[in-house]
C-alpha cells in the first residue's frame, strides 16, 4: 500500500491496535471544513460591468475568493473551482456575475435578486 495523500487532511482520530503481539496505530483523517467546499463565496450580491474588447480572453472567478474580482488571481488553489474563459467577440459591456450562483455563468442572469 502506497502513502496517504494527506494535502487538506488533518487527523482526526487514534485507533490503537494489536495483531498477535505487536501494536499499533490507525490514524483517522478528515478533510478540513472549507478547503474543498461546493458553494463558492458571494463576491457582491450584484454584476460587474465590464468593458470588453473584441478579440480579448477574460477569465471570470468562478469560486469567489479572487481579489480582483470579477477576473481570477489564482485563489480558487485549493477550492475545486476554475475560472471560466469568456471571449469577447465585439467591444461592448458585459455584466460579470458578482453572487457567483448565475445559471449562464460567466455572465449575470440575476440570481443575485434570490439571495
Ligand atoms: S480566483 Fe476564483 S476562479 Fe480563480
Amino acid at each position: 500500500m502506497g502513502p496517504v495523500d494527506q494535502e487538506g487532511l488533518s487527523p482526526k482520530a487514534t485507533l490503537q491496535v494489536a495483531f498477535g503481539d505487536k501494536k499499533g496505530y490507525v490514524l483517522f483523517y478528515a478533510r478540513e471544513e472549507n478547503a474543498m467546499s461546493d458553494t463558492p463565496k458571494i463576491a457582491q450580491k450584484a454584476p460587474y460591468p465590464v468593458e470588453v474588447t473584441a478579440g480579448k480572453s477574460y477569465f471570470w472567478c468562478s469560486c469567489g475568493q479572487s481579489s480582483n474580482q470579477p477576473f481570477c488571481d489564482g485563489s480558487h488553489k485549493d477550492t475545486g473551482f476554475t475560472p471560466f474563459k469568456y471571449d469577447a467577440e465585439t467591444d461592448k459591456t458585459v455584466y460579470f456575475c458578482g453572487c457567483k450562483a448565475s445559471g449562464k455563468a460567466p455572465l449575470c442572469d440575476g440570481a443575485h435578486n434570490k439571495l
